[in-house]
């Protein structure tokens, strides 16, 4: 009786070993065939993907790339609040706009709702992890309501959105308050 068992358990331990050989010998030859040339040139990864990287063409520029052709903008975003905030964050990447110097496609202008949603990327309180120190956050509706107008109100009919405190410093200086610093 016990012999027999004996040997039961050993056909079984080897159709398993077989399986796991069957696997493994399998598993090998998969991973040769589907493994890019460059894989572990470097380290764990695609030793090709530097260079493809590298190849990849520019998609933004910087503020400077817009300076050419819309001079009375960027003059009005340098002197304002905004002028450390990248035009292509608000617009999306020149090359969305511009190749070999010709216009090619007109860039998206935000409008109505889009525009409030754009600025409480930024400036929107409920952002918890954002530095209050670095950027001035406002909560929605009660900015609004603090100004006593109907909270359906656009960012954008208080504040220019390239210089945002332009308006509310001419508004300031005309009924004699004292101004922002910029
Ligand atoms: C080679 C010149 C040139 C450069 C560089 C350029 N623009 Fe323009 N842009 C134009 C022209 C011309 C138009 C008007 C296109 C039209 O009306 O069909 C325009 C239109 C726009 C508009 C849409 C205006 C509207 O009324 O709808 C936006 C926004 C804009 N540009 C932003 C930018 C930003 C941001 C950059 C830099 C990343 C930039 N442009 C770089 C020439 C340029
Ligand atoms: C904080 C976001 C923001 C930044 C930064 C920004 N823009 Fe705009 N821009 C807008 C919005 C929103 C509009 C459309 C609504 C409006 O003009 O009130 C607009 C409008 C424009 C227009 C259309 C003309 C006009 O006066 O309506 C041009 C051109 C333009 N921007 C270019 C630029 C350039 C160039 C820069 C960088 C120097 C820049 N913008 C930076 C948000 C931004
Ligand atoms: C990419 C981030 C970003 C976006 C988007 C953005 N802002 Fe700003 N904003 C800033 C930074 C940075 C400052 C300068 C630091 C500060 O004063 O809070 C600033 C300053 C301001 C200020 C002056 C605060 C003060 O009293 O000093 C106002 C007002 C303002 N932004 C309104 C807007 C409006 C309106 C929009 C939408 C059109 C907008 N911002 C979109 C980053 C942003
Ligand atoms: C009815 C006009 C009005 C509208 C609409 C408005 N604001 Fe303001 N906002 C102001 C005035 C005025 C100030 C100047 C600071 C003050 O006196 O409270 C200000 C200040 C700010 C500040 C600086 C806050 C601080 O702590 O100094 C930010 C950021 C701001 N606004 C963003 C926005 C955004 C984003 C929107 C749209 C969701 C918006 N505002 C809509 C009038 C307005």
């Amino acid at each position: 009786m016990q012999h027999e068992y004996k040997s039961n358990y050993l056909s079984h331990v080897i159709k398993i070993i077989l399986v796991l050989v069957v696997v493994g010998v399998v598993g090998v030859a998969v991973r040769a065939m589907v493994l890019p040339k460059s894989f572990g040139e470097f380290g764990h990864y695609r030793g090709d993907a530097i260079q493809d990287e590298i190849n990849r063409p520019n998609r933004h520029g910087t503020n400077a790339s817009c300076l050419v052709c819309h001079p009375y903008i960027r003059e009005m975003h340098l002197a304002g609040v905004h002028s450390t905030v990248s035009c292509e964050f608000c617009h999306g990447p020149v090359a969305d706009h511009v190749k070999n110097g010709k216009v090619t496609n007109k860039l998206p202008k935000k409008e109505g709702k889009e525009i409030k949603r754009l600025c409480l990327r930024c400036h929107n309180q409920i952002i918890r992890a954002r530095p209050k120190e670095s950027i001035k956050m406002i909560s929605m509706p009660q900015h609004l309501e603090q100004k006593h107008v109907r909270t359906d109100h656009n960012c954008n009919q208080c504040h220019n959105v390239h210089a945002p405190l332009m308006w509310v410093n001419e508004a300031k200086a005309m009924v004699g308050v004292g101004e922002e610093t910029k």
